[in-house]
């Protein structure tokens, strides 16, 4: 059995819009910090000859691109032998906490251990990104920029202790989202007047987040982060059908967040494409952040995160995981590739 672990991500500059080319290909630059503490693990092993593919989430999750995601992977990569994959995070999935990008992140380092020749020209970052395109960031730590353009690619702008920043995340909502960030973004693209505008903005959100992490400096950043989440939700809901996606307790934290830098908290939200609110403090706001948020009504839960590492295979389960029966008995490969 091959085992890797990676960390979801939250950026700080989104994502939201696809080229026409395929393969998550985006239409703007982001910049994100790999969320330590909420991962995804990946296990891979091989099935036996005239067996096919197996690839599910455990608990059950959106299988469907999972298994669209194995099947080019083993191509990319050359794996002759099908593979049976299970995936599982120990935070919420599906619900904008960026678990797909964890998770494929996850799975390109355990798939690109599974081939049989060292993947030395495939492109990783392509392939991770062609699962989940967010993914592509979480295949390093830290502070990450994806650059887009003729030549896509990710790069570390800082280390993950360059900054030590506290994310607090208020959980709004446990069940999966309605529209997913993919379909959400298609229809932005295509049916929201404002959408130009969206893209037309980012190079200078970009840039002002950048400078702001190489300084470490939160009361630059913070309100760049604030205004570019809302201006990609302002997008869609311009969208037809409108699509929202927070809760409530979104805006309820949204404004508690807002009452405590009032009081002098430098604290600074985040929305992705759901209704989870990530908050951006330093370490030192933190307990008095997470305590305020717990307060909210209808924050179900309150997880702490901080920037984290890029992904890597492990000999052992971590103890949280839970795989199904038939995979406990499953010895890694000696050695295992572990790092
Ligand atoms: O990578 P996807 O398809 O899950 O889309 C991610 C979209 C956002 O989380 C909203 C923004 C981002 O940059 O991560």
């Amino acid at each position: 059995m091959i085992l890797a672990q990676a960390h979801a991500n939250l950026a700080l500059v989104k994502y939201w819009g696809k080229t026409a080319e395929g393969g998550n290909r985006a239409a703007n630059a982001s910049l994100s910090v790999t969320l330590d503490g909420l991962t995804s693990l990946a296990a891979v092993r091989f099935r036996s000859r005239g067996e096919s593919d197996r690839a599910v989430w455990h608990p059950p999750g959106p299988t469907e691109g999972l298994g669209r995601f194995v099947a080019h992977a083993r191509e990319v990569l050359r794996i002759r032998r099908a593979v049976d994959v299970v995936v599982q995070s120990n935070f919420p999935v599906g619900s904008g906490l960026a678990s797909s990008a964890s998770a494929y992140a996850a799975l390109t380092y355990a798939l690109a251990e599974a081939a049989d020749e060292a993947p030395g020209n495939v492109d990783l970052t392509a392939l991770a990104r062609s699962g989940s395109g967010s993914a592509c960031r979480s295949l390093l730590g830290g502070f990450v920029e994806w650059q887009v353009g003729a030549e896509e690619t990710v790069r570390q702008v800082a280390a993950a202790d360059h900054w030590p920043l506290a994310v607090v995340i208020a959980v709004t909502r446990e069940e999966p989202k309605h529209i997913s960030s993919r379909e959400g973004m298609v229809r932005t693209a295509s049916t929201s007047p404002f959408y130009r505008a969206w893209l037309d903005a980012n190079p200078a959100d970009l840039s002002l987040v950048r400078d702001a992490v190489q300084r470490r400096d939160l009361a630059a950043l913070g309100p760049v982060v604030e205004r570019n989440a809302l201006r990609m939700h302002a997008t869609a809901l311009g969208s037809t059908p409108p699509l929202l996606y927070w809760e409530p307790a979104t805006v309820a934290v949204m404004r508690e967040v807002w009452r405590l830098r009032e009081e002098g908290t430098a604290a600074f939200f985040s929305i992705d494409a759901g209704p989870q609110v990530k908050v951006v403090c330093e370490p030192g706001a933190a307990d008095g952040v997470a305590a305020a948020l717990t307060e909210v009504p209808g924050v179900h839960r309150v997880l702490r995160s901080r920037p984290g590492q890029g992904p890597r295979m492990l000999r052992e389960p971590p103890s949280w995981a839970r795989l199904p029966a038939p995979w406990q008995d499953t010895p890694t490969p000696a050695g295992g590739g572990a790092t």
